[in-house]
């Protein structure tokens, strides 16, 4: 298995453009389902888990062009399969996504349960309790959810939490039931704005998306369109804590940073100077360590629970004591054993992290958990006194589009290294 070798001592310099969102391009790609006519998507991010959502819709019969640009071409007027697989949903979660298209146009689909993961047991019963309001058939067999419909019915749907994914495959849903649909306490992440944004370029009539309440008026049919995803806000926010924790000077390119509130209010409390542009943020340390801050995490506009990883690894090297409180995932601190590893000061307790700063983390062999904790990872490696192993480093490829090109760029020292040369590597270095 490929590891990372990440040296630290360097401060991070310059400017890095910004890819396209997962979170967004993976609803947008499967949103191909709901119509027979072609969905062309730019923007697109190089990422494991798009692969593994091209290769789940050309299963179900979607035919899937790809130009050199990453621009995809989506067809699904040859659709004749309703199933997805426990071999593919086990290896990304948001294959899950698929059950409401499948069901609005087709009346009937198969999606295996995704099961947990590593940041918690990942229930997808709001997902089904919705459903079963829009009149679908629901039960569980043998670990597949098997749904069906007639017709799917618009409905009044009160989400018990804020569910992105969940929002997202009701959202999607409704736009082919009869009447309509009424999304109480639905999730306001800007990725839902940007799918609804996209179906709508494809007729489907929704207002209040981005608002805790979405109004959907069923159609019957869907057309084509053409859509550009948002850039990756939490790839944005994690290379802007690389630089402040390297005490450097990053920008980061072709990102809204409108999306991004709560995390610049945090870097700033962190003692950031902060340039911010419509499509652009440069961060400026010059030199300085920054100050331990207190962060709680929540649904948008709150503070994101995908940036939650990366912010303790920046109070473990501030100035001061700062609090990590996880309130979205029931166990969502793995990465804090491995920080306790190379020397940071963690005490757990319940969902709160203290972080008393240390000067320095000490380079050593960790190992990455999930996608945001194994960027956490490769940031403490930029300022640890030898250098940091990683491994399992399939979790940054799921979420990360070229992390070692792009800190190489900002001048990190950070090579991947396939695991059997690793021992040749090493005895080099
Ligand atoms: C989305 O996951 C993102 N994934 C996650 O990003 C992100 O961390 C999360 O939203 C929160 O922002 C995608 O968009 C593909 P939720 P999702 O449903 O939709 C509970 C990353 O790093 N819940 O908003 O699966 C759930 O257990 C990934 O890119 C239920 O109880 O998250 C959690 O505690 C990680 N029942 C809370 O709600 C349900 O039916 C929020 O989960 C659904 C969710």
């Amino acid at each position: 298995m490929d590891k990372l070798i990440v040296s630290g001592g360097r401060r991070l310099q310059g400017e890095v453009r910004i890819s396209g969102a997962k979170n967004a391009a993976l609803p947008v790609l499967i949103a191909s389902l709901l119509t027979d006519k072609p969905l062309q998507i730019g923007n697109i991010p190089h990422l494991h888990d798009i692969t593994t959502t091209m290769e789940l819709l050309g299963q179900l019969g979607v035919h899937l062009q790809i130009d050199e640009k990453m621009a995809i071409e989506a067809d699904a007027s040859d659709v004749q399969q309703y199933r997805a697989p426990y071999e593919l949903v086990k290896t990304m979660r948001a294959s899950i996504l698929v059950l409401g298209p499948l069901l609005a146009r087709f009346g009937r689909a198969e999606v295996s349960m995704p099961g947990g993961c590593a940041i918690g047991s990942r229930p997808v019963n709001l997902h089904i309790k919705g459903f079963e309001a829009m009149g679908a058939e629901v039960t569980i067999e043998g670990g597949y959810i098997k749904a069906k419909a007639d017709r799917l019915r618009g409905t009044r749907i009160v989400m018990d939490m804020i569910s992105v994914t969940g929002t997202e495959n009701l959202m999607m849903a409704a736009t082919l039931a009869q009447g309509t649909t009424v999304i109480e306490n639905a999730a306001r992440e800007p990725e839902v704005v940007d799918l609804a944004r996209c179906l709508a370029r494809m007729g489907a009539q929704i207002d209040g998306a981005g608002t805790d309440t979405i109004t959907i008026d069923g159609i019957d049919s869907l057309g084509g369109a053409t859509h550009e995803v948002i850039a990756d806000r939490i790839e944005a926010g994690t290379y802007l804590v690389a630089g402040a924790v390297t005490g450097g000077n990053v920008k980061v390119r072709n990102v809204d940073s409108h999306l991004l509130d709560a995390v610049l209010v945090k870097l700033e409390e962190a003692g950031a100077d902060l340039t911010v542009n419509d499509s652009s943020i440069h961060l400026r340390m010059d030199d300085r360590r920054p100050l331990a801050v207190n962060v709680r995490t929540a649904p948008f506009p709150a503070f994101p629970t995908d940036m939650q990883a990366q912010f303790v690894m920046l109070n473990s090297i501030a100035e001061g004591t700062g609090t990590v409180t996880e309130t979205v995932f029931e166990n969502r601190f793995m990465h804090v054993h491995e920080l306790q590893r190379m020397g940071a000061n963690v005490e757990m307790r319940g969902n709160t992290a203290v972080i008393t700063g240390v000067e320095k983390l000490r380079g050593a062999p960790v190992m990455a958990t999930d996608l945001r904790a194994s960027a956490c990872l490769a940031l403490a490696g930029l300022v640890a006194d030898a250098d940091t192993v990683i491994d399992r480093i399939y979790h940054i490829d799921r979420g990360y589009d070229c992390i070692e090109e792009k800190l190489a760029q900002l001048g990190a020292r950070i090579r991947r290294v396939p695991g059997h040369m690793l021992e040749k590597q090493l005895a080099v270095m």
